[in-house]
């Protein structure tokens, strides 16, 4: 899986690299996945919201293959595990699932473990951004931060209507 080691990151500079590679991974990823939960979401209210991030998902590639062009000259990612992981599991509740509210709340759920990892990686970026004097890279990841908890925001909104349907539905 490419796992790097710490003696890769001899000073915070590498390490905010390393990480600007995994976010990229990380996006690539859910702009992968998130067509198939537009396609298996039933509620309206979810594809759409899913369907807005696809398109916000996009612009987070585009920001961080510019600031990695910024930083190293090309816009490599660094596979990442985690995200691999957590749309592994999206996908087993898909199979594993009817169409219908459960799923919907399964999908939900998934999403915002995505949204939460997202929020908490941004958030250190950011922050090591400022640190290593790269104030526009700190204001750009702010933008991604702020679309990463508004969409985080909206997916608790609909869940509290998909979770009540969910609980509707007859053993
Ligand atoms: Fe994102
Ligand atoms: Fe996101």
């Amino acid at each position: 899986m490419g796992l790097i080691t710490p003696s890769d990151f001899p000073n915070l500079r590498e390490l905010y690299t390393a990480q600007l590679r995994y976010l990229l991974s990380a996006e690539n990823q859910i702009v992968k996945g998130l067509p198939d939960m537009i396609e298996h979401a039933d509620d309206a209210r979810l594809k759409q919201a899913f369907q807005t991030h696809l398109q916000e998902t996009e612009g987070h590639v585009s920001r961080l293959e510019n600031m990695l062009g910024d930083l190293i000259g090309s816009p490599e990612d660094k596979k990442d595990p985690i995200l691999l992981a957590l749309v592994g599991s999206g996908e087993n509740i898909t199979k594993e699932t009817e169409v219908g509210p459960v799923r919907d709340a399964g999908l939900i759920a998934t999403a915002q473990k995505i949204e939460h990892y997202e929020i908490a990686s941004y958030g250190s970026a950011r922050e090591w951004a400022s640190q290593l004097g790269f104030a526009e890279h700190a204001s750009i990841l702010q933008k991604t931060l702020d679309e990463e908890k508004h969409a985080d925001h909206l997916l608790t909104q609909i869940a509290q209507q998909t979770n009540a349907s969910a609980s509707a539905v007859a053993a």
